[in-house]
C-alpha cells in the first residue's frame, strides 16, 4: 500500500425530505445566492419551486443561471462568473447532476480569479480561493457531489478536461433519492455505468497489498449489479434509487481509493470522445472500457482473474488467468447489454473519420494510465476496437 492522506470535508445530507436542510445550511454562507441548474428537469419535477421556497424562507436573495448543458461548456461558466462578479454573489447552489455541479465549481473559482475561467480548467493557473458552494444532487453518477473534481468542455476548440482543487469541495451536498425518480431510463443506465467504471478504474492499479480496498470495490460492484436490474424495472423504487445514489457517491469520494492510484485511462479517452462528439459520459465509458480491458489484460492477468472470479462468478478451474479474465470481461459486457447500455461508437453515429482528432485530444496532457501506460497507438487501437 502507498502512503496516503485522506481528507474529505463535504457534509453529506442523505435521505427523503432532506432538501429542507437548505434552510439551515445556506444562511451560514451569505445572503446573495446564485442558483445554478440545467435544461429544465428541476422545473418539470417540482424541485425548482421547492428550492426557491426554501431559499426565500431562509431570507436569501436569489440570482439564477439556467441552461447548464450535459458536458457543461466554458461559455456557460463565463456567464456564471459574470453574474457572481456583477452581483456580489456570496454562495452558489448547484441543483442538478454532475454537469451542473462541475459547472458551479468552476464558476466558484472563476469568481475569485481575474483572468478567463478556462485558465483554471487547463491548469494554466492553480487557484487558491473560491466562493463557497453547496449541491442538491438529482442524478446518481459522477460523485462530483463529494469530490473536488470538475470536467468542462470548450466546444469551440473541441477540448474537454478535468481539473480539481480542494477549494471547490462542496460545503454540503443534499442527496434525496426521491429527487432522482424522474431521471429517464437511458440516463439512469449511463449513471450506473459511470459508477461501475469509477470503481473499476480504481480496481486497476499496480499496488499489491490492497486487500481491504479490493473487497470494498468488489462489494460496490456486486451491490450495483444486484440493484440495477431491479431499479430499471421500477424507476421510482426508493430503496433501489437510494442504493445506487449512495454507491455513486462512495465510488468517487476518495474513500475506496486510499493507498493506490487507479488507472483512469478510459476516462481520459472518453472525455476526448465527448469533446469531439458531445456524447453522454456513461455511454462512452460503456463502449470504451471493455476494449481498454482487453487491450490491458496482458499487463496483469491475475488482476483480471480476481475480478472475474469474485465479481462475475467465473469458475477459474482449468483456465489460465487470461482465459478467466477474458470471461470476466465478457460477463461485464453482457451485464451492460442487459441493462441497455451502448456497446459501439456506431451507436452514437461515430465512425473512423475523427479518430485522429480524438486521439490528439486524449494525448493532450501526454501519456496516461496508471495500471498500463497508453501512448497514441494504444489509444487509436482502443478507439478502432470500439467502432
Ligand atoms: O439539464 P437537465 O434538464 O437537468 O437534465 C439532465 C441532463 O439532460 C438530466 N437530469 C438530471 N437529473 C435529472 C434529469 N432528468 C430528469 N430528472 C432528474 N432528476 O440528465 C441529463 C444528464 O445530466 P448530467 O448532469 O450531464 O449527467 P451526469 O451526472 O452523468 O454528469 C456528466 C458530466 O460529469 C462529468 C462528465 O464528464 C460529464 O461532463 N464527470 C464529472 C466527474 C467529477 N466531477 O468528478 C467525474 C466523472 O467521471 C465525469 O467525468
Ligand atoms: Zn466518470
Amino acid at each position: 500500500m502507498d502512503n496516503f492522506t485522506y481528507n474529505n470535508p463535504v457534509k453529506l445530507i442523505f435521505g427523503k425530505g432532506q432538501v429542507e436542510q437548505l434552510k439551515n445550511e445556506v444562511p451560514y454562507y451569505g445572503k446573495k445566492v446564485l442558483l445554478v441548474y440545467g435544461g429544465g428537469s428541476i422545473k418539470r419535477n417540482g424541485l425548482y419551486d421547492q428550492v426557491m421556497n426554501l431559499l426565500h424562507a431562509a431570507g436569501t436573495e436569489v440570482f439564477e443561471l439556467s441552461g447548464v448543458e450535459p458536458n457543461p461548456r466554458i461559455s456557460t461558466v463565463r456567464k456564471g462568473v459574470e453574474i457572481c462578479k456583477n452581483e456580489g454573489i456570496e454562495f452558489l447552489l448547484a441543483v442538478g447532476g454532475g454537469s451542473v455541479i462541475d459547472c458551479t465549481k468552476v464558476i466558484a473559482a472563476g469568481a475569485k480569479y481575474d483572468g478567463d475561467a478556462w485558465d483554471i480548467v487547463t491548469k494554466k493557473v492553480i487557484v487558491s480561493e473560491a466562493l463557497p458552494l453547496g449541491t442538491v444532487l438529482t442524478l446518481a453518477a459522477t460523485g462530483s457531489e463529494m469530490n473536488r473534481s470538475s470536467v468542462i468542455t470548450n466546444w469551440e476548440t473541441n477540448e474537454k478536461y478535468g481539473w480539481g482543487n480542494p477549494v471547490v469541495y462542496p460545503r454540503f451536498s443534499i442527496l434525496d433519492p426521491v429527487n432522482t425518480f424522474t431521471v429517464p431510463r437511458d440516463q439512469t443506465v449511463n449513471g450506473i455505468v459511470d459508477i461501475m467504471v469509477h470503481t473499476l478504474e480504481n480496481y486497476f492499479h499496480v499496488q499489491r497489498e490492497t486487500y481491504l480496498q479490493d473487497r470494498m470495490l468488489e462489494s460496490l460492484l456486486l451491490t450495483v449489479i444486484e440493484t440495477a436490474p431491479k431499479l430499471l424495472e421500477n424507476l421510482e423504487s426508493y430503496e433501489n434509487r437510494a442504493t445506487i445514489l449512495y454507491c455513486g457517491t462512495m465510488a468517487l469520494n476518495g474513500m475506496l481509493s486510499m493507498g493506490y492510484n487507479g488507472d483512469w485511462a478510459t476516462h481520459n479517452m472518453e472525455h476526448a470522445v465527448s469533446a469531439v462528439y458531445d456524447i453522454p459520459h456513461g455511454g462512452g465509458l460503456a463502449i470504451l472500457f471493455p476494449n481498454w480491458m482487453k487491450h490491458s489484460l496482458s499487463a496483469n492477468p491475475e488482476r483480471f482473474k480476481q475480478l472475474a472470479v469474485r465479481v462475475f462468478a467465473v469458475n477459474p478451474e482449468g483456465k489460465t488467468a487470461e482465459e478467466a479474465g477474458l470471461e470476466g470481461i465478457e460477463k461485464l459486457r453482457a451485464f451492460w447489454r442487459l441493462i441497455g447500455a451502448p456497446s459501439r461508437l456506431a451507436d452514437y453515429g461515430i465512425d473512423h473519420s475523427k479518430l485522429e482528432l480524438m486521439a490528439d485530444r486524449a494525448m493532450a496532457r501526454g501519456e496516461f494510465g496508471n495500471f498500463r501506460k497508453l501512448d497514441r497507438n494504444d489509444v487509436l487501437d482502443i478507439y478502432r476496437a470500439s467502432l
